[in-house]
Parts: C-alpha cells; sequence; structure tokens
C-alpha cells in the first residue's frame, strides 16, 4: 500500500491490519477484558468540545515544545510499545528514523525487540529518547540494563510503569497464542544471545503456551512501593525518572512529592491494557485539576491513550498535559509501511495538530488552556 494515500490514523490501522499477522495484529489491538478503558480512552476527547477564536493572524503556527528541559519540534511523541518488529522489520529503530526526520521524542520500550543499543544507533543530534523500565524480580537484570543507559547519551530519563505489576486479561492475545509463534523476537531485558548479554536463565517461559503480553511480563517485579523502588532506582541511575501509568490525583499528588528526582508523571491505562474499565488520562488530568492542581507547577503531566486525531493531542495540551503519547499508531504505522508509514502517521497528525491550532486562534501551544474548550460533558461523568 503507498502510505501517502492513507488521510487518517484510522485508515493507516486499517491498512496495517490487512497487513500484519494475526499474531502481531491479536497482541497490539487487545485490551483488558471487555475493552472500555481501550474505547472510552478514544471516545472521551469527542465528548469535548473546542471553542475557537476568530480574527486572530494565524499565518504562524509553531508546535514545538520541551519535554523536562529537551526541546522537541512536536508536543506528541511515541509512547513504549514492546515488540514492533512483530509489525515490521523496521522495528523500532524504523520509528526512530521518524521520529528524527520529526523531530519527535521516543520512548524505547524495555520489551522492544531490538537492542536501545540498535534503536538509538543512527539517532540525530538533539534527537531525545527515554528508556521505559518494568522492574525484573531479580533486580540484576533490571540494574544490568539500567547500566547499559549510561552509555547511550541520546537516553535522556527512565520511564518507569507502574500500571502493570501484573498483565491485564486480554483474551484476543490470549486467544491467538497458538497461531505463530513470537521468536526468534525477544525482548532485550530476556535476550536472546547474540543482541544482548543478558541471560535468559531459567526464567524463559514456555512462549508457545501464552499470548505475547503473558509471556513478556514473565519476571516482572510485583513488589515496587513508594518507599523502597525509588531509592533502588536512584542508586542504580543519574537520569530523571518519569513514572508512567498514574490514574489517579491521589498518586500524581505523591509523585509530585518526589520531585526533582520524578521530573514528569504519565497519565496512562496502558492503552487500556492493564485494569478494564480504569479512567482515560482525561479523567486524571480533571481531577488533578480539581484537587491537586499545583502538581502541574512541581513535575510535568504527561498523557497517552487513544489519541487519533490532531484535535484529540490539542485537547490533552488545552486540559494541562504538556506531552501527548501514541502507542498503536506507531505500531500501526509501521505495519502499513515500515518507517515510511510511521512518518506518515507523525506527519498527518502534525498538519491536524497545526491546523487545530490555527483554527482556535493560537500560534504556540503554550497559548493553550482550558479558555479553547468545553469538557463540561465530562466533567459530569
Ligand atoms: C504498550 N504499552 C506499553 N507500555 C509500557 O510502558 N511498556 C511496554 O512495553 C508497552 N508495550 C505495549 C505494547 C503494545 C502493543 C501496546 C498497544 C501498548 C502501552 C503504551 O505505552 C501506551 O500507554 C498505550 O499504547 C497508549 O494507548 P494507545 O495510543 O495505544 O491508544
Amino acid at each position: 500500500v503507498d502510505v501517502e494515500t492513507l488521510l487518517n490514523l484510522d485508515e493507516i490501522e486499517e491498512a496495517a491490519t490487512k497487513q500484519i499477522s494475526r499474531k502481531a495484529w491479536a497482541y497490539y489491538y487487545s485490551a483488558g477484558d471487555d475493552l472500555i478503558s481501550k474505547v472510552l480512552n478514544n471516545s472521551v476527547y469527542r465528548k469535548i468540545l473546542l471553542r475557537p477564536r476568530i480574527f486572530i493572524d494565524c499565518t504562524k503556527c509553531d508546535p514545538s515544545t520541551s519535554f523536562i528541559g529537551h526541546d522537541v519540534k512536536l508536543p506528541f511523541y511515541v509512547s513504549p510499545a514492546a515488540m514492533a518488529r512483530l509489525a515490521h522489520p523496521d522495528g523500532e529503530w524504523g520509528i526512530a528514523q521518524s521520529c528524527a526526520q520529526y523531530g519527535a521524542m521516543q520512548i524505547i520500550s524495555q520489551n522492544a525487540s531490538m537492542t536501545p543499543e540498535q534503536i538509538v544507533a543512527d539517532a540525530k543530534e538533539g534527537q531525545v529518547f527515554g528508556w521505559q523500565l518494568y522492574v525484573q524480580t531479580e533486580r540484576a537484570k533490571s540494574e544490568a540494563m539500567l547500566a547499559r543507559m549510561k552509555k547511550l547519551p541520546a537516553v535522556k530519563f527512565i520511564c518507569l510503569t507502574l500500571d502493570a505489576p501484573v498483565p491485564g486479561k486480554r483474551e484476543e492475545d490470549e486467544r491467538s497464542k497458538n497461531v505463530g509463534s513470537i521468536l526468534p523476537l525477544r525482548s532485550a531485558v530476556q535476550g536472546d544471545g547474540s543482541t544482548s548479554k543478558m541471560s535468559t536463565g531459567t526464567q524463559t517461559p514456555p512462549q508457545k503456551a501464552m499470548g505475547v503480553g503473558q509471556s513478556l511480563f514473565w519476571g516482572t517485579a510485583a513488589d515496587l512501593t513508594w518507599k523502597t523502588t525509588l531509592p533502588w532506582l536512584s542508586q542504580h541511575t543519574d537520569l530523571p525518572i518519569v513514572l508512567k501509568g498514574i490514574q489517579t490525583h491521589e498518586d500524581a499528588h505523591l509523585a509530585s512529592l518526589h520531585a526533582p528526582q520524578v521530573k514528569a508523571v504519565i497519565l496512562s491505562n496502558h492503552g487500556g491494557r492493564a485494569l478494564d474499565t480504569a479512567p482515560p488520562a482525561v479523567h486524571t488530568l480533571l481531577e488533578i485539576r480539581k484537587y491537586c492542581p499545583e502538581v502541574f507547577d512541581r513535575i510535568e503531566v504527561w498523557v497517552d491513550g487513544g489519541i487519533k486525531r490532531g484535535t484529540d493531542v490539542i485537547k490533552a495540551l488545552c486540559l494541562g498535559a504538556r506531552g501527548v503519547g501514541i502507542g498503536r499508531p506507531a505500531l500501526y504505522g509501521l505495519g502499513a509501511g515500515g518507517k515510511e508509514g510511521v512518518a506518515r502517521v507523525l506527519k498527518i497528525l502534525k498538519a491536524e495538530t497545526e491546523t487545530c491550532m490555527r483554527l482556535l486562534g493560537v500560534e504556540t501551544v503554550d497559548q493553550l488552556g482550558m479558555q479553547h474548550i468545553n469538557a463540561r460533558a465530562v466533567e459530569r461523568d
């Protein structure tokens, strides 16, 4: 398929769905239980109305911003997502190439299908990456990965994911467990002998007996706490920490008390893949605005889940988010056309975001605020 003919992110998903394996599709598409959080993630943005101002010169438009002190060209970024090579051999390296083209940030999943060294190998000057960690039961494995990050200057922070200490129940992924195999694709932390020095030891699960999600969770620690995990982490990295998977104002507040070690939180329900009926980021943003708005001054607040349009990006920014992540759209872009497909996703979302800014009457993202939206239909929920 010629990706240039695809006009929006839904069309890219449709094209990818036709091209990728049944197993890859099931893994990417799947979410917890009845997919209620996954569906709500997107539909919630549709209930928020925009309030465009007129008679404003909109010849100039600059969507650039910065994330925890690093300049980026776009207010949206690529969320950490495992196993990109299930979609296309370009994999996470291909995503990095497209991000370089558009000046977008990328967070590398610990369960990426290529090593972090391979992914950042051709990084451009000024390109910004984060590396996402699931703390392992065998802490030494995580410590070894953190040590590797010290040698990768393009990696600017550690993103600690906290919303999935145990895997959610993803039935579509389970259903396809016997359809093909993800071997030899293995994540960097599990190791495959050739791309990583990590040994699989006795932790390697019987890959065929479970869905991709279940098999990747093998070895993930379930005993993380505010008290013990952040001190442990600071012993093994000097990089700033971003906490991913915050779903309540209470936890956003607690996270903000850990500034400046914690520099940002990502409000996320893991694309609906962990606890079904957990709230979309929009609800958590509204809670923070109501109960602890000082969080926005202490740390940066990023969000992800269900972003499909430039208007979705802008609405999240209006509610106080500084960064907006896309998970599945980047994977579907890869599936539709490798790195060119990801570039197409970024190009479409950039153009839509700019059009939205212009039609609202703003020139830069820091001008966006609650005055540009009517979120009353969501505030009532
Ligand atoms: C994810 N996500 C994820 N998050 C994370 O912290 N580490 C990971 O390894 C993964 N892996 C992963 C795989 C796949 C296939 C998906 C779809 C998602 C969650 C991801 O970072 C993000 O929170 C959601 O994908 C955002 O929702 P959308 O954009 O997919 O709707």
